[in-house]
């Protein structure tokens, strides 16, 4: 964990779950406390929890929420999991993280245990999603440790979006690196994009940061060229919610643009992100199916008017990077560096 941080998911008991209110940051910490499904899949809608890991991680426990009210049968459980597995994947659909951890889960359910009564399977059940927790904290450290190197030489690091402790189980994916490179003693300094319309940027990364005391400093996401062009970035570094086998590359909407600036700079773009969020059923970016969200995100600025109440709003959350754009990617498996459609499956081969 990052010292002075709250953590974003806290799993109290099989039934009981503990979510950080990411909404609210950084002014106040207030937590929700579930007890029933429906009360993840909402928040999990609503960004009080979000990042990919971080919303994959809320799922894995969420199934688990109800399981006490389910008949004594393992078929039963195994339907009414499945059932409620569909619809916490559906709360969001461009993180694969999300799928991929109610399909782990899913598919510990169908293993045979025979003898198992309702109690067995959910204590099962609960050190599944604990274990998926707990490597997703080794895969974000390891992570840090990958990319320490890349920070310590290119110190002034611009992201957009959050994609630190509050994403994830602890530490980060995008922030592990210059968390690693930071208390290591490098002298990392980070442009953190405000990344309209929901701020991420601003509530949580530069919240993020300053928790850690990294030297950080805040830009309108129309700043960042003018930064770059000022020779004021080394590196641009960002997370993920899916990667496509060719290294296409969703995430927070903005970070497209942020890719096609640092390349026209010849700086280099790197990605860091567990491998649950390396998806290599998809083929290209034009598969990843991208998130649109209520008009009025756009037509508020935290909460308040700021633009005509019936002015017509296009919202997509994610973009697309395509991977031609991207230096390289920061897992827990290493560095992976292009061509993609090739190393991607090396990597998966060695997992
Ligand atoms: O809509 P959000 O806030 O869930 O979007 C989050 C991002 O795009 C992050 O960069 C990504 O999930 C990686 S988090 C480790």
């Amino acid at each position: 964990m990052v010292a002075g941080l709250p953590r974003s998911v806290s799993p109290i008991s099989h039934a009981h779950l503990r979510l950080l209110d990411q909404r609210l940051l950084p002014e106040s910490e207030v937590y929700l406390d579930c007890t029933q499904v429906e009360q993840v899949i909402s928040a999990i809608k609503q960004l009080s929890v979000r990042g990919a890991p971080a919303i994959g991680l809320a799922a894995a426990f969420g199934l688990l929420l109800e399981i006490d009210q389910y008949p004594d049968s393992k078929a039963e459980i195994a339907t009414r999991l499945g059932e409620v597995g569909a619809k916490l994947v559906a709360s969001r659909p461009t993180a694969v993280n999300l799928a991929w951890a109610v399909e782990a889960m899913l598919a510990f359910a169908s293993t045979d245990a025979a003898g198992l009564g309702a109690a067995g399977w959910r204590d099962r059940l609960f050190a599944k999603a604990t274990e998926l927790y707990d490597a997703d904290r080794a895969a974000c450290r390891k992570i840090g440790a990958a990319g320490a190197a890349l920070v310590s030489t290119h110190p002034r690091v611009l992201t957009h979006c959050n994609a630190g402790a509050l994403a994830v189980s602890e530490f980060g994916t995008a922030l592990a690196p210059i968390y690693h490179a930071h208390n290591q003693g490098v002298e990392v300094s980070v442009w953190v994009d405000e990344t309209r319309p929901l701020l991420q940027g601003s509530r949580l990364t530069a919240f993020e940061l300053m928790a850690h005391q990294v030297p950080c400093r805040l830009i309108t996401d129309s700043m960042a060229a003018h930064v770059m062009a000022s020779g004021l970035v080394d590196m641009v570094l960002v997370g993920a919610d899916r990667v496509a086998a060719n290294g296409d590359t969703a995430n927070k909407i903005g970070t497209l643009g942020v890719a096609v600036l640092a390349n026209h700079y010849g700086l280099p773009v790197y990605v860091a992100c567990p491998w649950s969020t390396i998806d290599l059923n998809t083929a290209s970016g034009s598969d990843i199916e991208i998130e649109l969200r209520n008009p009025d995100e756009v037509r508020t600025f935290q909460g308040q008017p700021s633009a005509p109440t019936a002015v017509p709003v296009y919202n997509p959350a994610f973009d697309v990077t395509p991977g031609h754009l991207i230096s390289g990617f920061i897992t827990e498996r290493g560095l992976i560096a292009g061509p993609f459609d090739e190393t991607l499956k090396v990597a998966a081969s060695h997992g």
